[in-house]
């Protein structure tokens, strides 16, 4: 059985995973509003990852015998100055959402609690790539301008969410 201190903070995560979710769809719609369709996709696919992600805490939490609680957030930021804000923004919440994983970790850790460690290693890695992706794209934001922004709109389109095998 987890400990009602992890409980509590593998619950906490559920909502910022469900508030990526939310934040992601509202920059969807500010890159809508601007006739970005490319990038409405690829964050409409990034939400659909970030409501993965919290289910995967909802089903382990779970598992694990404890009791789910759902919270609510305040609103997320829903205008932008520029594209390149938007990537900013979300690269900062991107390493924001590591640290909350590593203060997982370090509980699970203190704890000895191996199921939790184990469980929380994936998103250890996916927190790294998640960063990775964001700040890549934030680069071709900023170095592509105009024209080329029309291509990378196109290249973002092809973006889907498969959500992956966990062995
Ligand atoms: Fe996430």
């Amino acid at each position: 059985m987890l400990s009602p201190r992890l409980i509590d903070e593998l619950n906490l995560q559920i909502k910022y995973e469900m508030f990526s979710a939310q934040l992601y769809l509202s920059m969807a719609a500010w890159c809508a509003d601007q006739q970005l369709d490319g990038f409405v996709i690829w964050f409409k696919a990034q939400a659909e990852e970030e409501k993965f992600h919290a289910m995967r805490f909802f089903e382990f939490i779970d598992d694990m015998g404890g009791r789910v609680k759902m919270t609510g957030f305040e609103d997320p930021q829903g205008d932008f100055e520029s594209l390149t804000e938007v990537f900013e923004y979300s690269l900062e919440h991107e390493k924001f959402v590591s640290k909350r994983i590593y203060h997982l970790m370090n509980i699970a850790q203190e704890e000895k609690e191996h199921a939790t460690i184990s469980f929380l290693n994936w998103f250890v890695d996916e927190q790294r790539e998640e960063e990775k992706s964001f700040s890549g794209v934030l680069q071709q934001v900023k170095r592509f301008g105009g024209e080329g922004l029309y291509h990378l709109d196109k290249e973002l389109s092809t973006r889907v969410f498969t959500p992956p095998v966990i062995a």
